[in-house]
């Protein structure tokens, strides 16, 4: 028997997306986060946007489609704010799929650690590292009892070396890994995934600022991978990915998206570059 080569009898290939889903994304208003904020509403989700930066993060919203969207002024490192966040996100849109917990600040750049004080460097890990905790805390609050849910950080290549960034970041970074791994052992019982994505440079304001570069800086930092140049929606692509269900025995990874750069020890290299 000769197969019937009309399209009609190819099984269509469906691609899952994000249809259904509710999200929750912190750090949502700018950079990343919008740019997930973009793709997750493209791919179907509602998205809930928790933010500093209200006006932004509105502005956001209202680009997106407004029945599925929605903004909340929440600053991470406060309990209350993240708690009304997760609640504003369940009271809109009955329930939380995926959080993100991306929201993060980079510090002053101060190379020597005399000069680094106690409050900046607690600054930094109360935004990057506890405000993850909290995120992760009132998602596992709502996602225990649905038994299901997909809870992604963003932490950094500085999760993985050291001497890139200020003290303060590099540890919250290997903090998040460290929260993300102790609480996808205890949250797989529930069927709750947590993973990290670990980005290198991007030229969003948070990295600007502190490399001080213009919009095409990032081309005269270090990359190992030539040719192409990270972007906020090729980390974007990492968390769609890791929201859906395409990825539903993903648990316990911190993903790194950096051309290769952390696994090239240039003391080392034996391969010549332009
Ligand atoms: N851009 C990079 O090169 C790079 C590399 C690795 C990791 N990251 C990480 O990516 C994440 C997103 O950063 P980005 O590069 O998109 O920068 P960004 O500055 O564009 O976005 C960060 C967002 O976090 C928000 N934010 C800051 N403090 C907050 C708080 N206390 N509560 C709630 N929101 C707060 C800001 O208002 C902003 O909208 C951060 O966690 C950052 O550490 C960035």
């Amino acid at each position: 028997m000769v197969a019937d080569p009309s399209p009609s009898s190819i099984s269509p290939i469906f691609i899952v997306g994000l249809e259904g889903k509710v999200a929750l994304i912190t750090g949502g208003s700018s950079g990343i986060g919008e740019s997930t904020a973009r793709l997750f509403s493209k791919h179907g989700a509602k998205v809930v946007i928790a933010d500093i930066q209200d006006e932004l993060g509105h502005s956001v919203c209202k680009e997106l489609n407004p029945q599925s969207t929605s903004f909340v002024h929440c600053d991470v490192t406060k309990e209350i704010d993240v708690e009304n966040a997760v609640n504003h996100d369940v009271s809109k849109f009955g329930k939380l799929d995926i959080m993100y917990n991306n929201a993060g600040i980079v510090g002053v750049a101060k190379p020597n650690i005399l000069d680094n004080t106690k409050a900046e460097f607690e600054q930094v890990a109360s935004v990057n590292l506890v405000g993850a905790f909290l995120g992760t805390k009132h998602a596992a609050r709502v996602m225990i009892p649905a038994k299901k849910g997909s809870i992604i950080n963003t932490a950094s290549v500085c999760s993985t070396i050291g001497g890139v960034a200020s003290h303060g970041y590099t540890s919250s970074k290997h903090g998040v890994v460290g929260l993300m791994r102790n609480t996808a052992v205890e949250l797989g019982q529930f069927g709750i995934r947590v993973n990290c994505v670990s980005p290198y440079l991007i030229a969003t304001p948070l990295a600007k600022d502190f490399f001080k570069l213009d919009d095409d800086g990032v081309y005269r930092v270090y990359s190992n991978l030539k040719g192409e140049v990270l972007k906020p929606e090729d980390i974007a692509e990492a968390a769609l990915y890791l929201g859906s269900d395409e990825s539903k025995y993903v648990s316990g990874h911190n993903i790194v998206i950096d051309g290769g750069f952390t696994i090239v020890n240039l003391g080392f290299c034996m391969f010549t570059r332009s």
